[in-house]
Parts: C-alpha cells; structure tokens; sequence
C-alpha cells in the first residue's frame, strides 16, 4: 500500500509525525510532502529537523514539484492524508485550487475517487472554513478534525494524539491499537 502524507502549516504538526511513524510500522510505502509554512510551525512545535523529518518516508517532494509522479492520476497511490491541515490549503481544495503539489495531489487523487483524508485543524471554525469542509467532503473527502475524546480516559496529550491517528488509520482499514475500541455489549 502506498501512501501520500501532506503536512500543511496549522498547529499539529507531532500529529503528522505520529502518523508517519505508525504507517511506517504497517510497513505501509510513505510518501511526503512538507509545506513551506508546515516548517514554520514544525520549528515552534517540535525539536525536529527537516532533514529528520525526510527520514520518516521512504519518497519525499518539495512542495513545488507539481511535476513529479504522485501529482499525476497515472501514478498508483492508494489514499492521501493531509495532516494537519490549514484552512488555506482546505480552501483551496474546496474551490479546486492546484497552485502545489500537495493541492494538485489532492485534486488528482479526488478525479481518481481515492480516499482523501484530512485533518483541519482551527478553533474557533469561520463560515469559510465550516463551508470548505462541506465543499471538500462532498467531492468525496474524509474529514477527520483532530478532536478531542474523553470517553477514552486520557491521561496525556499522547493518548488524545493516539485517538486521532487511530481513526485515520481505521478509515484506512489498518488495525491498529491505539485506543481501545468502545466495547460495550449491554
Ligand atoms: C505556529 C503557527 C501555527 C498556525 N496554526 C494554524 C492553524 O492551526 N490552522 C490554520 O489554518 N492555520 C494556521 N497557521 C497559519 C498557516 O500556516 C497559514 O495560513 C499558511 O498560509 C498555511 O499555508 P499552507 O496551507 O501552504 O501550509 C499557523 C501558522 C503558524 C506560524
């Protein structure tokens, strides 16, 4: 299975990082693409570098190169997460923009009726940004906002940051043990 992993500059970037390393695990082929402001963000949020950040996926794009493989619909990904994802490149996805190559691998992977995860991530939500998530889901998108569960006890930002990754890789279909599932029979 392969996998495209873009990383857009809203909060959360460990997120991505954590879903680098769990697809890595399902020996899933992980792709990546770094926006220019995701660094920006990277650099506030986390002690990483761009170069560790290149190590945790075996193909890595700039985030100019619309001419590569996976920005064409001939090349055979299997599904694309944007995690997180800013309101400006949910925008642009929701209009159809494909001024990069992580929005022309979005458009070309919604054409091709791909699974298209993303993960925005804003709070408080502005019209916009609540109409772009409608616009986006659809053209077929998941949307999977990085909320917060209590049901799952967590006791620290790593087991709230589990619960989000589990539930893009269920939407993947990978089994994962991440949290608990809710198990209640009776
Ligand atoms: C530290 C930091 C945190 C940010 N957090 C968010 C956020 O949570 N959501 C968001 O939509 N934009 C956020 N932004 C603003 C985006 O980075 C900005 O809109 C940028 O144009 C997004 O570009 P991109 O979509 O090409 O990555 C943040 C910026 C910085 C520097």
């Amino acid at each position: 299975m392969k996998v495209l992993v873009a990383i857009t500059g809203a909060s959360g970037f460990p997120l991505a990082v954590k879903t680098l390393k769990e697809l890595g695990k399902k020996e899933i082929e992980r792709h990546l693409i770094v926006s220019k402001n995701a660094h920006k963000v990277r650099e506030q949020e986390t002690e990483l570098t761009s170069e560790q950040i290149e190590q945790l996926c075996e193909h890595y794009y700039k985030p100019d190169a619309i001419h590569t493989s996976i920005c064409s619909g001939s090349y055979p990904i299997n599904a694309m997460i944007i995690v997180p994802c800013s309101m400006n490149t949910l925008a642009k996805i929701a209009g159809g923009i494909e001024d990069n190559a992580i929005t022309r691998a979005a458009g070309v992977n919604i054409k091709q009726e791909r699974k298209v995860i993303l993960v925005p991530r804003e709070t408080p939500l502005h019209l916009a940004a609540l109409k772009n998530m409608v616009k986006a889901k659809q053209q077929g998108c998941s949307i999977v906002p990085p909320m917060l569960a209590h049901h799952t006890k967590p006791k620290t930002i790593e087991n709230s940051e589990n619960f989000v990754i589990g539930k893009i890789l269920e939407l993947l279909g990978i089994e994962h043990t991440l949290y608990q599932e809710w198990n209640v029979k009776k």
